[in-house]
């Protein structure tokens, strides 16, 4: 049952729950179409609440059998739950209802991957699986009795008994249904152990179906013990069960599910071995299992009270989650890898029709929020916190944070109080960045006389939907100067803006300086700030601030590709001198360099000439930037062999920082090389690779340059048993397509055997890569457009969430000119009038359409 008209809900409107939930059991007698919950739930009023009305959220639930106190009940069924009369004071309310998991393609509640019964409960599936207070402030015991004849069954917390076709498992931390788990299937472990700083031991499993997948759990289990350690470590939490199992499920929508002791993963999110993952899979593999591991206290022990609050566990953990790349690997290069991701996909996101605050204050699905905005821009809401208190507050807050409110469902503002208590400080200006959407502007101007140097800074958030005024916000801006030789003259110094307009005086200077603003991306904005190619290259060339380092080299390359199409200009050696001079530093890391030679993406520029008030054309910016990337190949001409050879990696593959950069670098060169070689270097580096990062290296060298048929064919022989590696395959040929041939590669790809668009990794291999093709998905044509508007009309009623998640490549339709304007807005109506579409969708379709 599916609400009629899909009603809004308002953080404003929060009330406490009515009743609360003491122990809850749960009986699972697991059958594909007809499985039976059985739950037995103590319930008692909640002395906060306002009202005592006794509703109890269900979805999609056949009702067989309802009690209260052991006598049978007839419920009221409502659409999206059940209302009934209850006694005074504490009952124990029991049903019984009958789902059908096998036929459960939203991949939320109890569903069937391959065989195996798995669940997804965030944020608001348990409610297909029985009839609860579905919200995230009931917190509840769970004892959990399985009924199956398959050989692994599992659930959150510690197995209790077990016995021929049943298992059952009590969890004893109290928690919200979101966290509830439950796996059963064929399934094998990888096992291992860890002793927690305490000298207890948990056992380690990570779960897999048997058939190859074996081979690719020992990284991901290396992942989580460095997690566990590092958690202890840095942040002081150990884990508390005896257990923590990790189970990889081939269909699943998001990356990863922070279950109490019992994880859920995409396969994509855990699974790798040389041969079949890239160095960016093992790093982003260790990254999320870090993340889901963190949850379990920033998330489970502490979790959100309402969905409002999502930022409260996503922020803080991704926050987290980048702390431990950070200090495994490069933090610099760290550091420049999420501020490119984070103008990507959440600049775009505050600049466009969807933009929201990181603490949202209204939605229609929940689910529509799990954004860029609340994950990445929350996380850099903790990094702006933790740069204003200082690293050693910080820490003291978080203590205070974890002692107080362990047990808690929290708020942001529970979060903003143990750090006003900890520093004593007001942070009522700072907690405006979790209410104002939109990315602040930054605007600089600078004067020099007689030595004093005066820096000029002006903010402004534009405005977005529902929020046409903005007030100025806390912002720390980190700043360095540099002389006119590009030695520092001023280390990096925390500047506070608090108002719209500030000035900041340095004084005694022998000369003119030079300023490094926003040094290591002090606040998530956008620097305006008029400098010579000759000054961003000077900083390209000498700035101590790695992240402004390489960011001045990515303006100067913006502005070039600005200046080609807007004046003509050919690409001028300002800048590509100072990118050889960087590319030939052999002390520079390789990974650095390499992210040096990355140019903008086509949509990074599309927006810059947006912003300049001008309508970018997808063509014009796909040559400039294919005519760019001609201008370096040939001006580093000499250079590039060397250090291709140079990045060669001797020994055995492994994915760390070191060989991986060397690896970044050498495929970066390796583009490079292809554009003057043919591809000769690319299709050498194909047939002799032993690991997925250069012959994936190689593939897209090749495909940039329209060759590799013969090693696309190849790939597919080669892998085509191999899910993971395949969705690679799909997406590639589409991602890297000639923008004419975009549209009409992916519609032959969704005909070819293996699409299935049930599997949500596969379809969004074939439909994530034709986004990312920007001059193939803007392809004059509309072919893209309404090639995708179909392909969701048909996913929508399997998958309502995946697609609605999709509808996001159309965000940027503003942009474009009139008549990619109109194509755009029909695909979108297309889908707006399709009858029955899930409220998901239709809320992002309409929000998108504005
Ligand atoms: N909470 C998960 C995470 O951040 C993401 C997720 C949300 C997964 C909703 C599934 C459904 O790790
Ligand atoms: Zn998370």
């Amino acid at each position: 049952m599916k609400d009629a008209a899909p009603q809004t809900i308002y953080l404003s409107d929060y009330t406490p729950p009515a009743y609360l939930v003491g122990d809850v059991h749960l009986t699972f007698k697991l059958a594909a179409t007809k499985t039976r919950v059985l739950s037995r739930i103590a319930f008692r009023p909640n002395p906060d609440a306002t009202d005592h009305d006794f509703f109890l959220h269900g979805d999609d639930l056949t009702l067989i059998s309802a009690r209260i106190d052991g006598q049978d009940i007839n419920p009221d069924l409502h659409s999206g739950g059940l209302r009934c009369a209850v006694p005074d004071g504490p009952f124990v309310f029991e049903a019984e209802v009958e789902i059908s998991p096998s036929t459960n393609t939203a991949l939320e509640g109890l569903y069937m991957s391959n065989g195996m019964y798995c669940t997804q409960c965030e944020a608001e599936g348990f409610r297909k699986i029985t009839y609860y207070p579905d919200r995230p402030d009931v917190m509840a015991v769970f004892t959990v009795r399985i009924e199956s004849d398959l050989p692994v069954l599992l659930s959150n917390g510690n197995p209790t008994a077990t016995g021929k076709d049943w298992a059952e498992w009590h969890d004893p931390w109290p928690k919200p249904a979101y966290l509830f788990a439950l796996v059963a299937g064929d399934l094998v472990a990888h096992p291992n152990t860890f002793t927690t700083r305490s000298g207890r031991q948990v056992d380690l499993n990570l779960w897999v179906r048997p058939g190859g997948d074996e081979a690719k759990c020992a990284f991901g289990m290396a992942a989580l013990k460095a997690s566990m350690k590092w958690d202890e470590d840095v942040y002081g939490r150990e884990y508390d069960l005896d257990l923590f199992n990790i189970v990889a499920v081939d269909d699943f929508n998001m990356g990863a599910m922070e279950n109490k002791g019992l994880n859920i993963f995409n396969a994509s999110a855990v699974l790798a071995s040389p041969q079949t993952a890239t160095d960016a899979d093992f790093e982003r593999i260790e990254a999320i299992i870090a993340h889901e591991y963190f949850h379990n206290w920033t998330g489970n022990r502490i979790t959100c009270r309402d969905w409002f609050q999502l930022c409260l566990k996503e922020g803080l953990t991704v926050f987290r989650d980048q702390q431990f790349t950070g200090d495994l690997r490069s933090a610099a290069v760290k550091r420049i890898d999420d501020t490119m991701m984070l103008r990507a996909y959440q600049f775009r996101e505050d600049n466009g029709p969807l933009a929201h605050p990181v603490r949202p204050e209204s939605f229609v699905e929940i689910n529509n929020f799990y954004t860029a905005t609340v994950y990445e821009k929350g996380a850099e809401l903790i990094g702006l916190l933790k740069l204003l208190v200082g690293d050693q507050a910080y820490f003291d807050a978080l203590d205070l944070y974890f002692t107080r409110h362990d047990g808690d469902a929290a708020t942001i503002e529970d979060w903003l109080q143990v750090f006003e208590d900890t520093t004593g400080r007001d942070l009522s200006q700072f907690k405006k960045w979790y209410a104002q959407a939109g990315t602040p502007r930054l605007t600089v101007r600078d004067e020099y006389a007689d030595g004093t140097y005066r820096l000029h800074l002006r903010q402004e958030t534009p405005p977005t939907p529902g929020q046409p005024d903005k007030d100025p916000l806390l912002i720390p801006v980190a700043v360095g100067l540099l002389d006119q030789n590009g030695a520092e003259v001023l280390p990096t110094t925390i500047l506070e803006m608090t108002k719209a307009e500030q000035s900041f005086t340095f004084d005694g200077l022998s000369g003119r300086p030079i300023p490094s603003v926003l040094r290591n991306f002090s606040a998530p904005v956008i620097v305006v700030h008029d400098m010579t190619d000759a000054e961003r290259a000077l900083l390209l060339a000498h700035d101590t601030d790695p992240f402004n380092r390489w960011d001045a080299g990515r303006t100067l390359a913006q502005d070039v590709l600005v200046r080609m199409l807007r004046q003509n200009a050919t690409p001028d050696t300002a800048f590509l001198d100072g990118l050889a001079a960087v590319l030939r530093d052999d002390a520079l890391d390789p990974a650095f360099r390499a992210l040096a030679l990355r140019l903008p993406s086509e949509d990074d520029t599309a927006q810059a000439l947006f912003d300049a008030g001008h309508t970018p054309d997808p063509t014009a910016i796909n040559q400039a930037h294919e005519t760019l990337k001609l201008h370096i190949a040939q001006h580093l001409q000499d250079t590039l062999p060397r250090i291709y050879a140079a990045m060669s990696v001797t020994g055995p593959y492994t994915p760390d920082a070191g060989p991986a950069g060397q690896r970044a670098l050498g495929n970066a060169v390796l583009g490079l090389i292809s554009k003057l070689d043919g591809g000769k270097q690319a299709a050498q580096q194909f047939a002799s690779a032993d690991n997925m990062t250069q012959q994936l290296g190689a593939l897209r060298a090749l495909l940039q340059i329209s060759k590799g048929d013969a090693e696309l064919a190849a790939f597919e022989a080669q892998w085509q048993h191999d899910r993971l590696v395949m969705d690679k395959w799909f997406g590639l040929q589409v991602s890297l397509a000639a923008a004419p041939d975009a549209a009409a590669t992916a519609e032959k790809l969704t005909r070819h055997p293996a699409f299935d668009m049930k599997n949500p990794n596969r379809f969004r291999s074939v439909f994530g890569g034709l986004k990312a093709n920007t001059a193939g998905f803007h392809h004059a044509s509309g072919a893209a457009y309404a090639l995708l508007a179909d392909w969701l009309i048909k996913l929508d009623p399997i998958n309502p969430q995946t697609a609605a998640r999709m509808t996001m490549s159309y965000d940027t339709w503003k942009r474009y000119d009139g008549e990619r304007q109109t194509k755009m807005r029909a695909a979108l109506s297309k889908i707006a009038q399709t009858p029955q579409l899930s409220r998901d969708t239709e809320e992002m379709v309409t929000r998108i359409l504005g």
